[in-house]
């Protein structure tokens, strides 16, 4: 396909991560100028490379026409939270906002992967103004804690050394490492309540 017609289809997508990345981060923002504590702390997006598409479709027999449709993670926003408790915040502001429609969900948490990998998806439609009107895209969220996010930033490294290969001994250290970090998850949880007393304190 032709560079330009890429270019076409991806526009949206692009449109998608940069709105959707403002609008996370502006509840971070609202948040904090209220002087609550906020369950999101940082947002971070990105729109699928041409090549990871091209990929991901030829793996999955997905026809060029059908990409839209099917790759459900064109667009990709992750949210990261401080505790584990926030998560199932983040959940329930999505699903009660106006300008995205939830598509479907996935809990990792609760059902960790194989591989030790943990987040919470959802698969959203979301409504973009171009020149040719409305489109509706979806777009992939994440929502994963701090310490989650320190596993799979690693765990994906090792995946693209090894070309998804990860040898045996080290899928182990990092099957020990996500046990871990259920551990640290539910320690901090413990210090959490403290946090936002001192956030509360900041409100007159
Ligand atoms: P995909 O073909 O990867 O889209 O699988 P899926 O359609 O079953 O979706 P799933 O919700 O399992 O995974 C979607 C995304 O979650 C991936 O593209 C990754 O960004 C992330 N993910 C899923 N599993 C893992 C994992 O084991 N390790 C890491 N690091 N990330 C993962
Ligand atoms: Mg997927």
């Amino acid at each position: 396909m032709e560079i330009q017609l890429w270019r076409e289809i991806l526009n949206p997508y692009e449109l998608a991560v940069k709105e959707l990345t403002v609008k996370f981060e502006h509840l971070i923002h609202e948040h904090r100028d209220r002087g609550l504590y906020s369950p999101i702390e940082q947002v971070v997006g990105r729109v699928k490379a041409i090549s990871s598409i091209l990929e991901k479709a030829q793996k999955k027999k997905i026809g060029i026409d059908e990409i839209e449709e099917k790759l459900e993670d064109i667009a990709g926003i992750r949210i990261i939270c401080q505790f584990v408790e926030d998560i199932q915040k983040v959940v329930e502001i999505i699903r009660g906002r106006t300008d995205m429609s939830v598509k479907s969900e996935k809990d990792y948490i609760t059902n960790m992967k194989d591989s030790g990998y943990r987040s919470y998806h959802m698969i959203v439609y979301y409504e973009v103004q171009t020149l040719s009107g409305g489109k509706r895209i979806q777009v992939e969220i994440q929502i994963r804690t701090l310490a989650m996010n320190f596993w799979s930033t690693i765990e994906h490294s090792l995946q693209y050394k090894y070309k998804r290969n990860i040898p045996e001994h080290i899928r182990q250290k990092l099957s020990k490492a996500a046990d871990a970090i259920i551990v640290l998850d539910n320690e901090m949880s413990t210090v959490r309540s403290e946090i936002m007393d001192a956030q509360n304190s900041f409100q007159i």
